[in-house]
Formats: C-alpha cells, sequence, structure tokens
C-alpha cells in the first residue's frame, strides 16, 4: 500500500491566502498578544513560527516576553491589561508555563472572548455543549487538514492517543460532535491505557498525540489507517549537522507502506495549528467588531 503523506503546509497556505482576500475588507487589523514566560526552547521556536504567520498576514501582533521568575500576580497583570487593550483581538500564555505559575489560573483570565486557544473553561465548556466559540488551533487544524485531503470522519472508528486539554481532549469532543468533521466514534487511550494494541484495533483514524518520540508503529497501528502525527520530539541524531532532529509520535519509517495516510513531521499538523491561530484571531476581530466579512 503506498502511504499519503498529508502535507500541512499548502493547507495552511490556502487558508492564510483566503484570510488575507477577506480581510481587505475588515474595518482593522486584528491584534493578537503572546505571553511567552520563560525560555523552554521548543516554545520560543512557535512562539516565532506565530510572529512569522502574523506578519505574513498584515496582523497587529505583540510578544511579551517574560523572564522564568514572573510571578502568578504579574503575568495576571499583563493578562489584565490586554483583556482591556481595544487593539487586541486574541490573547495566548504559551504553554507549558515555568513552575510555580498557576497555569489555571492564568488561562481563566483571559477573557473569553478573546481566547483564541479556546482553553478557557467557558470556551471548553461550548465545545462540550457542541457549540463551540474558539475550537482550539491543534484540534481544528488537524480537522481543517482531513477535510482537505477529503478524509472523511463520518462513521469512522477513531482512536485519539493522549489527554491533553491542548490536544487529545478536545480533539476527541469534536470528532464525535454532529456534522461535518465529527459523527466519529472515538476511543479515548492514554497513559493508563492497559493494551493500547487492542484498544486500536480496528480503527481507521489514529491521532498520536503523546508526546513520545516514534511510540507507535505497525505492531499498534492497524494497517490502512489514516494517522495524524500531533508529536514534535528533538531527538539526537549524530549523522546530523545539528547532532538532533524532530520526530513524532509515531514510527513514520516503518509505517510507510502500512498506512493509509500520514501527516508528516515537521510540516503535517504543525503549520495548521499556526493557520488556525491567525483565523480564530480574525474570527476575534470579527465578532469584537460585529464584522460579518470573514465567512
Ligand atoms: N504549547 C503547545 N501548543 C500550544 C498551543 O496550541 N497553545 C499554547 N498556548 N501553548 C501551546
Amino acid at each position: 500500500m503506498e502511504t499519503r503523506l498529508l502535507k500541512g503546509k499548502p493547507v495552511r497556505d490556502a487558508v492564510l491566502a483566503h484570510l488575507a482576500t477577506r480581510l481587505k475588507d475588515a474595518p482593522r487589523a486584528p491584534g493578537l498578544a503572546v505571553v511567552l514566560i520563560g525560555e523552554d526552547p521548543a516554545s520560543q521556536v512557535y512562539v516565532r513560527h506565530k510572529e512569522k504567520g502574523c506578519e505574513e498576514l498584515g496582523l497587529h501582533h505583540v510578544t511579551h516576553r517574560l523572564p522564568a521568575d514572573t510571578t502568578t500576580d504579574q503575568a495576571l497583570e499583563l493578562v489584565a491589561d490586554l483583556n482591556a487593550d481595544p487593539a487586541i483581538d486574541g490573547i495566548l500564555v504559551q504553554l507549558p508555563l515555568p513552575a510555580g505559575l498557576d497555569e489555571d489560573r492564568i488561562l481563566q483570565a483571559v477573557d473569553p472572548r478573546k481566547d483564541v486557544d479556546g482553553f478557557h473553561p467557558d470556551n471548553l465548556g461550548r465545545l462540550v455543549a457542541g457549540a463551540p466559540r474558539f475550537v482550539p488551533c491543534t484540534p481544528k487544524g488537524i480537522l481543517r487538514l482531513l477535510r482537505h485531503y477529503e478524509i472523511s470522519t463520518r462513521g469512522v472508528r477513531a482512536a485519539v492517543v493522549g489527554r491533553s486539554v491542548i490536544v487529545g481532549r478536545p480533539l476527541s469532543l469534536l470528532l464525535n460532535l454532529k456534522g461535518e468533521g465529527g459523527d466519529a466514534t472515538v476511543t479515548m487511550c492514554h497513559s493508563r491505557t492497559p493494551d493500547l494494541a487492542e484498544a486500536l484495533r480496528g480503527c481507521g483514524l489514529v491521532i498520536a498525540a503523546m508526546g513520545v518520540p516514534r511510540a507507535l508503529g505497525p505492531d499498534m497501528i492497524p494497517a490502512g489507517a489514516v494517522v495524524v502525527d500531533v508529536g514534535i520530539n528533538r531527538i539526537e541524531d549524530a549523522s546530523r549537522k545539528s547532532g538532533t532532529r524532530l520526530v513524532g509520535d509515531v514510527d513514520a519509517e516503518a509505517l510507510m507502506g502500512h498506512a493509509a495516510a500520514l501527516t508528516p513531521v515537521p510540516g503535517g499538523v504543525g503549520p495548521m495549528t499556526i493557520a488556525m491561530l491567525l483565523e480564530n484571531t480574525c474570527e476575534a476581530m470579527a465578532r469584537h467588531e460585529g464584522w460579518h466579512g470573514l465567512a
């Protein structure tokens, strides 16, 4: 079986081109504020990608880089300022936060109408209720990618491996909502699932989002499945000049010829996450302005 590569870059480019066309008639540029606390190297890279995306689309954007010893109160003060800033439509607090910061309090302080990550309980609750406002960017990007490649989720047995609030949990909810991008029968798997191969048996769609490098191979994933690899793990590789390389949560090489389709790492889900962040920021501006030109 030839394994189809589901590349994110062309889909991301199409989303940005569509948004750019719509924004020509917008009342003003959407504004995104990113809060980056500490020195996590992966977060620094992600935030740079987000900044580049904003620039490409002409969004107003600011990044607040704060030291790792920032207190919860200082972070809350910044979030309150951004909530009150009329030029800012979307606020993103980059995760993970350094140890010692109260992540729940900080995320809950973000005005739900500016919560372009969709992590506020108000937005997560709307998602559970089946009427989402902001859909978290990575799950939204995965569903958009599948739609682009005409891979239907309707009636499909899907397994989501990993239960994070950023990816696994909201994605499992979206996949079983009624309608396009949903209507799947979903199994949620995680680190306490005793027999993963058994849980994945018969699944036509497998989403790997555990953050464990190359953990899932052909012994676990059914032949002919569509595989979405959300992992971005840096591992040592002496054959590279840099001494490292990026791999996903699945063993991509071993899945070639086994899976029906696979998202590459890098270049699969990653570009979609950024595209959806930009889209959510544009949606936030449209709502704030009562502008209906985005659809
Ligand atoms: N860290 C990894 N992915 C994400 C994301 O989608 N949003 C935020 N805020 N932090 C992240």
